[in-house]
This record gives C-alpha cells, structure tokens and sequence, in this order.
C-alpha cells in the first residue's frame, strides 16, 4: 500500500505531460515552429468553418430590375413620395412625376406608392415593410400610424382606436418638405428602428416605379 501514493503522482504527471504535449503538437501542426502565427483571426474562422450556412453573408444588395421590355421610370423613391403628396396624394387619379434624368413621367397612388410602404426589400437590403410596424393595429410603440390603407395615410399619426378619424397630418397637406413623413425619413441621428438607416439614406434609394408620360403632341 505504501508505494500508491508515488505511482499516482507519477501517472497525474504523465498525464499532465500528455496535455501540454496535445496542445504543442495542436500548435505545431496549425503553425510550425512560427511564433508570430496568425491562424485563428477572426475572419479566417468564418471563412473555413465546415458549415456552409456559417459562411459571412457579404451578398451585394439586389439592384433594382425593371421587368425585361418594361416603359417604367427609374426614379429615387423619397423624391417619388414626394410628387405624390405635392401632388395633393391623389387616391386614384394619376400624378406626375420626374425620373432621375428629368423626362415626365406617371404613376398611380395603387401602383406606385402602396408598394413603397407594403412591401419588404423596397427601402435597403432586407428592410422590413413599413407596414410591419405601421399598420391597422395602431401601436401606440410605433406612433399610432397605419400605413396600410389609404384612408389610414390620410388619417394620420398617434391615433390611440381605429375609430379615431384624424391623428396628426404626417403629410402637412401636401407640403412634402414640411411634412412629419419627409422629415421622419430624413433624420440624421435618433432613427427609430426599422427605418432606413444611416447608411442607406432614402434619399440614395432608386426604384423602378410609374410609366414615361405620352410625348406631348402639338396640334
Ligand atoms: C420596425 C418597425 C418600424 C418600421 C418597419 C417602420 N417604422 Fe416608422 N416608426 C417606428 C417607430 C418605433 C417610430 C417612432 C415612434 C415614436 O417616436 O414615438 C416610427 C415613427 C414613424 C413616423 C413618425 C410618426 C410621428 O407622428 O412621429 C413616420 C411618419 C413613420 N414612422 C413612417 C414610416 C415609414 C414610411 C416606414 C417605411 C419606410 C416606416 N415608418 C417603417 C417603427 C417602424
């Protein structure tokens, strides 16, 4: 019994050797003999993980695309909302508006602009639609605002219930610059989540909206 003790020392020293010994061999089969050795930087880690959904997802962001042999308008989507409400947000009547190279063009309240605030992907790379935040439901957390219908527009912010006619204009009756929309979509700092960020500013965003005017004729 006496000689135990020793014989365990000697198998915990063995094993302990066993360990630094893994961790050399580890670092000699990663590294060599090299000291300065930069293996395991962050990006290289990403990059040889063995699960292909780890791989860091550097996608450039979708141009936008006009359906192939398609008359639409290539226009920035703030200016867009813009010529809408200057032109006194019509509902169904079409309005005008200017592409990025000046030519006239049309669009539509249904066609144009619903989409802009319904639809996902339309304000940067994987955005949210407005209407996920701003809808009929009225949360109070998201301003009382619902953007998913005409009439609710129209209606305005910091509606409390669905019955409540008239929030605060957000579309200073027609007075786009002035309105709480552009100014809400143009904020350079204290950006409520979910809306374009700063390095995505709206006023950079270019979508394919509305058709080219009929070249005026002369009688
Ligand atoms: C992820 C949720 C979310 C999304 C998506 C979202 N918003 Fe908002 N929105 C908010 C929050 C939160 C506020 C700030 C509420 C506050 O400050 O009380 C806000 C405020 C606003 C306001 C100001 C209302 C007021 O009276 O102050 C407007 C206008 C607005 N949003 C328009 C939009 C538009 C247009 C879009 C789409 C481009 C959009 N929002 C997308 C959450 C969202």
């Amino acid at each position: 019994m006496d000689d135990f003790q020793p014989f365990m020392l000697r198998i915990l020293a063995g094993f302990i050797v066993l360990i630094v010994g893994f961790i050399v061999f580890i670092y000699l089969m990663g590294c060599g003999f090299d000291l300065a050795c930069y293996r395991a930087q962050s990006e290289d880690i990403a990059l040889k993980t063995p699960v292909p959904t780890l791989i860091p997802a550097t996608l450039p962001a979708p141009a936008p695309t006009a359906p192939a042999g398609s008359s639409q308008c290539q226009v920035n989507a703030l200016d867009l909302l813009g010529a809408w409400v200057e032109a006194g947000y019509p509902e169904s009547q079409p309005f005008s508006f200017t592409d990025r190279t000046g030519a006239l063009c049309q669009g539509t309240f249904a066609a144009d602009i619903f989409p802009l605030l319904n639809e996902n992907h339309v304000w940067y790379p994987a955005s949210l639609s407005c209407t996920s935040c701003h809808n009929a439901a009225l949360r109070k957390d998201s301003a009382g605002l619902d953007l998913s219908s005409y009439a609710g527009i129209l209606a305005g912010s910091q509606r409390q219930t669905p019955e409540q006619a008239k929030g605060v204009d957000i579309l200073a009756g027609g007075h786009w610059k002035a309105s709480i929309l552009y100014r809400t979509l143009t904020l350079a700092e204290n950006i409520p989540a979910g809306h374009p960020p700063a390095d995505y500013p709206p006023s950079e965003r270019i979508i394919y909206a509305g058709a080219y005017a009929p070249a005026a004729t002369t009688p």
